[in-house]
């Protein structure tokens, strides 16, 4: 069991390995990615269990459309299905679900579900999930850019006005704090794009164990490291006790 001090109120996820998972099995990629949403439900469980209050995880990336025709449309059945299977007893949780990404260029089917899903679930606080799809980190920043550049145009804000506060108020995770406890599983050391401008702070986490294999033991691991470390923000260490001990 986890430490309840210092519990990440955010959490972020990249979700890799599933592919490497399955082929250690012999079976086909989608498998893997089958088992991958196995090991999501379970890490949402476990975050409500923990305290967490937000979860974003990568879903699926604004580069994973390069994959081979077959293995996207495996993962956009996976999702439907997800969707239809899932959301119902994630409701029934008080699970907030919303998704982030470019979604427009989803099939009309998909992007009705992901919306009667936000909308039935919309003010659910035991846990917001947010479930980055075709998302990338820099499509993020430029669609705020794009909309930041309206609202001048428009003459709603004063290019004066534009300032951090004001940026990340048109990014895609507006409505949460950012990242405290950025995890990847896989084993590569990179962000892929993920969350560019809300990890500046973030502690980062990586493992190589394989995303179906990240089990509750794995996220209280995730967690255990995050609560050693001690985050300064700029800071000098003494500063940063003074403030713990005053
Ligand atoms: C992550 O697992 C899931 C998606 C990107 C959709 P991968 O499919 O990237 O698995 P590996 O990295 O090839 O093992
Ligand atoms: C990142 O994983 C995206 C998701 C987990 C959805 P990738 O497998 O696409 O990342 P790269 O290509 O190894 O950087
Ligand atoms: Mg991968």
């Amino acid at each position: 069991m986890t430490s309840r001090s210092n519990i990440p109120g955010h959490i972020a996820i990249v979700m890799d390995g599933n592919g490497r998972w399955a082929k250690k099995r012999n079976r086909p990629r989608s498998m893997g990615h089958q088992a991958g949403l196995k090991a999501l439900r379970s890490v949402i469980e476990e975050s409500v269990r923990n305290g967490v209050k937000f979860l974003t995880v990568f879903a699926f990336s604004s580069e994973n459309w390069k994959r081979p025709a077959s293995e996207v449309s495996q993962l956009m059945k996976i999702f439907l299905r997800a969707l239809d299977k899932e959301v119902n007893e994630l409701h029934e949780n008080g699970i907030c679900l919303r998704f982030i990404g470019e979604k427009s260029d989803f099939e009309a089917e998909m992007q009705t579900k992901m919306t009667n899903a936000e909308t039935l679930t919309a003010t659910n606080r035991q846990l917001v999930v947010n479930i980055a799809v075709n998302y990338g980190g820099r499509w993020d920043i430029t669609q705020a850019a794009r909309k930041l550049a309206e609202a001048v145009a428009e003459g709603h804000m004063a290019v004066a006005d534009i300032d951090e506060s004001r940026i990340a108020a048109f990014l895609a995770l507006a409505d949460s704090p950012d990242p405290d406890l950025f995890i990847r599983t896989g084993g590569e050391m990179r962000i892929s794009n993920f969350l560019l401008w809300q990890s500046a702070y973030t502690e980062f986490y990586f493992t190589p164990i394989l995303w179906p294999d990240f089990d509750t033991g794995e996220l209280t691991r995730a967690i255990a490291a995050f609560q050693s470390r001690e985050r300064r923000f700029g800071k000098t260490s003494d500063q940063v006790r003074s403030t713990i001990s005053a």
